[in-house]
């Protein structure tokens, strides 16, 4: 068995901060000892790192990923080869992705397609939830089933109506299987309905540029939409999780609804914490790099969002990672900008971009790898396997230099996309070196992980309402 010792580091991890060296036998952490003691002196090993003025963290959790994803007429343009070596690249070494089940299709037809995208192909390790597109009486079975094998949540949609979207009673349909056999609800909520009347009114009246996809994409509406569905959640007794929070009165309907004590837990996205509808309001068809669903919005919300991350309102930070070039795909929709495909790329930038909101003070340290790392394994049954560096932990550690700089660029990044919604943007910290399983991914900057490394992860149950 290969062993490695990393050594003086500090150690993060969602509770702990210490000096301290790891030791990694085969792919799992064995010790970990007080830099400097004896007990870590009297390592051996095949293969040291020294990690002296670095930070030593565990692999990133990336729990919203769309990998090669059908959507909007068009497919998310990172493979999962491309998608998970970006990963990599930031820092992330575990992704959950959405396998999609089609209208009138199967969740066992859609799950087995993600299967066989993904097989092979992964340079780190990944799941999947399942998207729920069309909820019956078959596909509710099938729910009981999927959670048995490991895929232990669904994403339902109150936006996207003729495409993902579920009614009400659909919902509390599915929120009631879940209550039963251990699933999480996985909520996109926006008032779907509602905003395609704007949609419509909006483009009547000539306004077809990439800023009215925010406009149109009300604040209320996002919060109308988390109220119903915690309220669904409530009735039906299941726990729920609300997906890419952007607005400060969809925050206070989660923190509404955990004040009272119910099972609620909120997500939200690089893109909602750095980027704001500015950026959708740039000029001459460049605000399209930036439509996704919910919208990016007005600056102002940005410190709801903050302080719900630090007040434990909001438990992890994800990336909707579901990029479209702009060149023939975010063009689609030049002249209606309806039919510009949603998404945004993001799965290389999510662990920098956290790290700069530690620099800027905006999280602490431990905040950071908690809502990075900890609480999207717990949350999606992978913890202590992932999301942490303890003993028995899989070795999926990042050797992280806090005082590095760099400057984020489509030039330069690993995703398979033309432009970032980032450029130009200077960062403090920089991933170094990256083992999955401890096997190295990368290594002092350089790329040496291979596809096929990564391996499936059947999941548990959510591990906030256990
Ligand atoms: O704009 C987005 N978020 N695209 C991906 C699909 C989704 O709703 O998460
Ligand atoms: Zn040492
Ligand atoms: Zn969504
Ligand atoms: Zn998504």
């Amino acid at each position: 068995m290969s062993r490695t010792v990393i050594h003086g580091g500090l150690v993060i991890t969602a509770s702990d901060e210490i000096h301290a060296d790891v030791l990694v036998e085969g792919g799992r952490v064995a010790a970990l000892a007080a830099h400097g003691t004896a007990a870590a002196g009297s390592w051996t090993a095949d293969r040291s790192i020294d990690a002296t003025g670095k930070y030593v963290i565990p692999g990133g959790v990336d729990a919203h990923t769309h990998m090669e994803m059908p959507f909007g007429g068009t497919s998310a343009a990172d493979t999962f080869e491309t998608g998970t070596r970006a990963a990599a690249w930031g820092g992330t070494t575990t992704i959950i992705d959405f396998a999609v089940q089609s209208v009138g299709g199967s969740l066992r037809g859609g799950l087995d397609a993600w299967y066989a995208k993904a097989d092979g192909n992964c340079a780190v390790d990944y799941a999947f939830h399942m998207i729920l597109a069309d909820v019956n009486e078959s596909s509710l079975k099938e729910m009981d089933l999927l959670v048995s094998e490991g895929v232990t949540s669904f994403k339902l949609f109150m936006a996207y109506p003729g495409v993902f979207y579920s009614d009400d009673g659909q919902i509390l349909r599915a929120m009631q299987r879940a209550g039963g056999n251990g699933g999480l609800i996985m909520m996109h909520a926006e008032n779907g309905i509602a905003i395609d009347v704007l949609v419509e009114q909006a483009l009547a009246a000539g306004r077809t540029d990439p800023r009215y996809h925010g406009d149109v994409r009300k604040v209320a509406l996002e919060a109308e939409a988390t109220h119903r569905a915690v309220q669904l959640a409530r009735v039906a007794g299941a726990p729920l999780y609300v997906v890419h929070v952007s607005a400060d009165e969809a925050v206070a309907e989660i923190a509404a609804a955990r004040h009272k004590g119910l099972p609620v837990f909120g997500e939200t996205c690089p893109q909602y914490l750095f980027l704001s509808t500015d950026n959708l309001a740039e000029p001459g068809f460049e605000g399209a790099k930036y439509v996704c669903s919910t919208p990016l919005r007005p600056r102002e919300h940005q410190e709801a969002l903050w302080r719900g991350l630090r007040n434990d309102e909001l438990q992890v930070v994800s990336t909707d990672h579901c990029p479209f070039c702009f060149s023939g795909q975010k063009e689609l929709g030049r002249g209606d900008f309806s039919k510009i495909p949603n998404g945004l790329p993001g799965v290389e930038n999510r662990m920098d971009l956290l790290h700069q909101a530690v620099v800027e003070g905006h999280i602490s340290r431990r905040r950071w790898i908690d809502i990075a790392c900890a609480a999207p394994a717990r949350m999606f049954g992978l913890y202590p396997k992932k999301g942490t560096i303890a003993p028995g932990a899989d070795a999926d550690i990042v050797v992280y230099d806090p005082h590095a700089e760099q400057v984020i660029s489509a030039r330069t990044h690993h995703m398979n996309v033309d432009y970032s919604a980032y450029e130009g943007k200077h960062l403090t910290g920089r991933v170094e070196t990256v083992l999955s399983r401890g096997v190295p991914v990368i290594d002092r900057h350089t790329y040496v992980g291979r596809a096929g490394h990564g391996a499936y992860l059947p999941r548990g149950t959510c591990q906030f309402t256990r």
